[in-house]
């Protein structure tokens, strides 16, 4: 199949439409931005190993030639990354509508899904590739930052100054960790198997060094460490190998966690004493070896960090299901080892304030340093948004279409949004702005081993509240909705909703955001109320949402 060259994805900026409203031409310029700032972008692969934009070429061309020929009111209908049609329906409804990778239950396993998407049936969206919403590493960044930063508060006097943090995997949202380590200030030491993946995190200046060998990255480590200097060391290398030599040495970093792709024993994680190359013939050649080889090496990954908590490290897994697959290779323990989400961000999620984005569809960094001071002068209050954007507008750099993330929660979503339509408006932008979230957001995921691990009222594995999510954003005149399932590895494991709204300055976009946003965040703080969180309940007392304690009884 030929496939274009990275060459024509760059991003599309400026006043000038192709399309015939913003509506469309927002979208189509995060589809372009998704594959421009994309891990793999000849093969339609954003993150996560196999996390797709479209599901083939001509899928993607379809895709683009709808979006700049259709009028507002119609809807494009795409499923797992194929448009299906364009249906008839009018200009409050979303300009697309998606479905990706949902597999019904008794099938929804990697071994089916492998065999549909070799059929060209179906591919996986991730979580942000599918519905075109990812910005590159900075996705993740304040959420890692947070992680770490709660880390620091609980365990270490509130800095992590002078702090050792392991990981492993620097790809499209592992390349987030160096930088949100940095921002916390600690000495991080991340392992990398793909050379290449250390040279573009360095690149792009999420990545401050990297070291030709263990020894050489330890020192390195140490002496950031003895005078209290933030630093982030990349070292190509297998976790697999490099987590068990630590221990073997006696070294225990103060804290431990991964973001290699382990979610996916096939596409995902490298086994050591395999050259890339190697692995990816093992793929079609020989896969049941890979997968198992896979297993193997994340076992021994797994068992070392069980043995650096033993040791008093503060130890998370970090949202890839590398519990998941070592407590399937036979590490009972494996979940002694906590989940960042209800370890650290639970409480956030009950007041449904989690990753919020925006984006400058002008292609514009100073419509993101505006924003950046709106933020800051309407929640002069909110510690945890502006010691964020005080950070982030210094240290986190752009990739692609200009774009900010910052946790926010009911209401300030709405607020902050609205001020920018009424900005847009006013022509004090460059152009429209897209807002999406996370699909990593309270009322948006079920992911039984991530988001909604060992919830208060045991409903971890209870699917109906994204989906309400998906209809309640497709009622309030959300610009894109997007219902996702797992794939790969993942497949059987998740569903999740996403949502996208362009603000183009005009009335019914000021409409479509106060509905979307009010109520795709009174549903997560319902989700949390519903599951008996206290502070859930109080922030719908405090805030007006209309939750029904016990059902409505
Ligand atoms: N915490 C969250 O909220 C969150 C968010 C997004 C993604 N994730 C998960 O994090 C994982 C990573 O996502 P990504 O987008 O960075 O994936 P990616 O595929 O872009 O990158 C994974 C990286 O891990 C490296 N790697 C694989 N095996 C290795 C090994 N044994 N030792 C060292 N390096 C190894 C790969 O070379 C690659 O660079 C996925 O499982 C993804 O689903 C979690």
């Amino acid at each position: 199949m030929p496939h274009e060259s990275r060459q024509e994805f760059k991003v599309t900026g400026g006043p000038a439409l192709r399309c015939k409203g913003w509506r469309q031409e927002g979208l189509l310029r995060l589809l372009e931005n998704v594959l421009a700032v994309g891990e793999n972008p000849k093969d339609l692969v954003v993150y996560a190993a196999l996390g797709k934009a479209a599901r083939d070429w001509p899928s993607y061309r379809r895709i683009v030639e709808t979006l700049r020929t259709m009028d507002e009111s119609e809807t494009l209908v795409v499923q797992s990354g194929k448009p299906i049609g364009l249906l008839r329906t009018h200009a409050r409804a979303p300009i697309v509508v998606m479905a990706n990778c949902n597999i019904v239950g008794q099938w929804a396993n990697a071994e089916t899904f492998y065999d549909l998407e070799q059929k060209g049936l179906i591919c996986w969206g991730g979580l942000t590739a599918g519905d075109w919403q990812y910005i590159g590493s900075q996705g993740v960044i304040q959420g890692t930052y947070e992680i770490l930063s709660r880390i620091a508060e609980r365990h270490f006097g509130g800095s992590l100054a002078g702090r050792f943090v392991l990981t492993a995997g620097l790809g499209g949202m592992g390349g987030a960790q160096p930088l949100a380590g940095r921002m916390a200030g600690a000495a991080i030491l991340c392992i990398e198997v793909d050379e290449a993946r250390i040279v573009k995190r360095i690149e792009n200046g999420y990545l401050d060094a990297s070291a030709a060998d263990l020894d050489i990255a330890l020192g390195m480590i140490r002496q950031a460490q003895s005078s209290g200097r933030a630093l982030s060391v990349g070292l190509c290398g297998n976790a697999a190998e490099i987590y068990p030599a630590l221990v073997a040495r006696g070294i225990v970093p103060d804290v431990v966690t991964d973001q290699t792709s382990a979610h996916d024993l096939l596409y995902g994680y490298v086994p050591p004493g395999l050259s890339l190359d190697a692995v990816r013939r093992l793929r079609s050649e020989d896969p049941k070896r890979l997968m198992a080889e896979s297993r193997a090496a994340i076992v021994r990954h797994v068992e070392a960090m069980l043995a650096f908590r033993r040791a008093g490290a503060v130890v998370f897994d970090n949202g890839n299901l590398i519990r998941t697959q070592a407590r399937e290779g036979g590490v009972a323990d494996a979940f002694d080892i906590p989940i960042f989400t209800e370890a650290f961000l639970r409480p956030l999620f009950c007041r449904a304030i989690g990753p919020f984005r925006w984006i400058a569809l002008s292609n514009d960094p100073a419509d993101i340093a505006a924003i950046d001071d709106l933020v800051l002068a309407l929640f002069p209050d909110n510690r945890i948004v502006t010691n964020w954007i005080r950070l982030a507008r210094d240290a986190v750099p752009f990739e692609g279409l200009p774009a900010r993330i910052a946790w926010l929660g009911h209401g300030e979503r709405t607020a902050l949004a609205l001020a920018v339509n009424r900005m847009v408006a006013e022509g004090r932008l460059a152009g429209p702005v897209a807002f999406t979230r996370d699909h990593l957001d309270a009322g948006a995921m079920a992911h039984p081993n991530i988001m909604t691990e060992r919830m208060r009222d045991g409903s971890d594995a209870i699917a109906d509240w994204p989906l309400l999510n998906a209809m309640i954003t497709c009622s309030s005149q959300a610009d894109l909705v997007a219902i996702h399932s797992g794939g790969g590895g993942y497949a059987g494991y998740m569903t999740s909703a996403g949502v996208t709204l362009i603000a183009d300055g005009t009335p019914a976009a000021e409409e479509r955001l106060r509905l979307t946003l009010d109520n795709d965040t009174s549903l997560g703080v319902m989700r949390y109320a519903d599951a008996g969180y206290d502070e859930a309940i109080d922030e719908a007392s405090r805030k007006g949402i209309a939750h029904f304690p016990g059902g409505g009884a």
